[in-house]
């Protein structure tokens, strides 16, 4: 059976380009970076290209873009970073219920090394209120960490006026960018960003590469010892095929960005207008238009996600009930219960995230698939006397 993927939020597959522009840098150009002869300067250079391809795609300058082994390397680089480098200014941090793990542990963590943490709640389409933020800050606020987009639902969070409020009272700013890098415009400068973490794996890249931007006078202190690479930033040696093929993969996705965000809207509303109007009993989950192109969660009364799952597993798509990281865990969504407090509507979520190999011939596939398999699980769920089912 041709297996089809709709689970591009959690990892996408690497682009041919990405991988023949890394190859050479695994024994042609293994040189390390750090050395002075010429197969260090090779690798150097390779490097260096890659740094301005990356920063130019958010308006940053090449020294203000750190390269990391990922999302969550580059969230806690920023956060721990700050925390570490400012105390003498505050210890209280504002960040919002929907982020990422990344982001959420690493605050709870540094509450209890004696950090104040305000976290702020989400709307039922799970976007914060940037007034909020602004009445959370006080002379203490040290770093303010909002989502550009949610991993979970895909709503888009107002990173622009965020941003304009982290300025007026020059609280550093951090975001979380890694659904949204090469797949929504992104100007560091404009959205008045201070930190800004991106990860390769989610844009036709390798895995275990990423960047963490951080304004060009900024302080922070770096998560480990060791030597002075990455501006003194990230000790140890660099990825560099692995940065030579996230810089690749976000040449051609940040080329493509306009293109692709409107093809896969239309799918992802093919989507969601055939289930909702065909599938009683179900709901969307984030808000209907402020979302990401590739991005559709659903709930469906008296079915749960993890059935839903396995049962489309078995006709050959592969979706997620949530985030990638959370998947074995069968605890309902942080996100989900950011939106609404019921437990039941926390698991049974399936989400579906496409990509650029997605087709509409797929598409129509999961709308069939999904349909199907609702009507089978509430045929083989017992009733259950007053409660809704369908
Ligand atoms: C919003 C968000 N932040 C951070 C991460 C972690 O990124 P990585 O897998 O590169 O560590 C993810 C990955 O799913 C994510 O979706």
């Amino acid at each position: 059976m041709r297996r089809i993927y709709a689970d591009y939020a959690a990892t996408t597959p690497v682009r041919k380009e990405a991988i023949r522009a890394m190859s050479p840098y695994f024994d042609k150009h293994f040189g390390n970076p750090s050395s002075l002869h010429a197969d260090g300067r090779i690798a150097a250079d390779a490097i260096k290209n890659s740094r301005k391809i990356i920063a130019d795609i958010i308006n940053a300058s090449p020294e203000e873009i750190i390269f990391t082994s990922g999302g969550t390397e580059s969230d806690n680089l920023a956060i721990r970073g700050i925390a570490s480098s400012n105390q003498k200014n505050g210890n209280h941090i504002i960040t919002s219920a929907v982020e990422h793990h990344a982001v959420l542990n690493t605050v709870k963590d540094l509450e209890k090394e004696g950090f104040d943490v305000t976290i702020i709640p989400v709307n039922k389409y799970g976007e914060v209120d940037p007034k909020e933020i602004e009445r959370a800050i006080t002379k203490k606020t040290i770093l303010i960490s909002v989502m550009h987009a949610n991993n979970e639902i895909g709503t888009i969070q107002p990173i622009g006026e965020i941003g304009k409020t982290a300025k007026k009272h020059s609280v550093p700013f951090h975001v979380d960018a890694v659904q949204t890098f090469c797949h929504l415009p992104i100007d560091v400068k404009r959205m008045n960003i201070d930190l800004l973490s991106v990860s390769s794996h989610k844009i036709g890249g390798p895995k275990g590469v990423g960047a963490l931007y951080v304004r060009k006078g900024l302080e922070i202190k770096p998560l480990f010892t060791g030597g002075p690479h990455e501006f003194n930033k990230r000790a140890g040696t660099e990825n560099v095929a692995g940065i030579v093929g996230f810089a690749k993969a976000a040449e051609i996705a940040n080329k493509e960005m306009e293109r692709e965000k409107r093809r896969l809207e239309k799918l992802r509303d093919r989507i969601i207008d055939s289930i909702l109007s065909s599938v009683p009993g179900s709901r969307l989950n984030g808000h209907p238009k402020n979302r990401l192109a590739n991005n559709v969660n659903f709930g469906f009364v008296g079915v749960e996600g993890e059935a839903l799952l396995l049962m489309l597993d078995s006709m050959g798509i592969s979706a997620s009930t949530g985030s990638a990281c959370s998947s074995h865990n069968l605890s309902p969504s942080h996100v989900l219960l950011a939106l609404d407090p019921d437990p039941v509507k926390a698991h049974g979520s399936l989400r579906i995230t496409l990509g650029y190999k997605t087709t509409e011939k797929e598409v129509d596939y999961i709308i069939k698939a999904i349909q199907i398999s609702v009507k089978k699980i509430r045929e083989i769920t017992p009733k259950i006397e007053g409660v809704t089912t369908y």
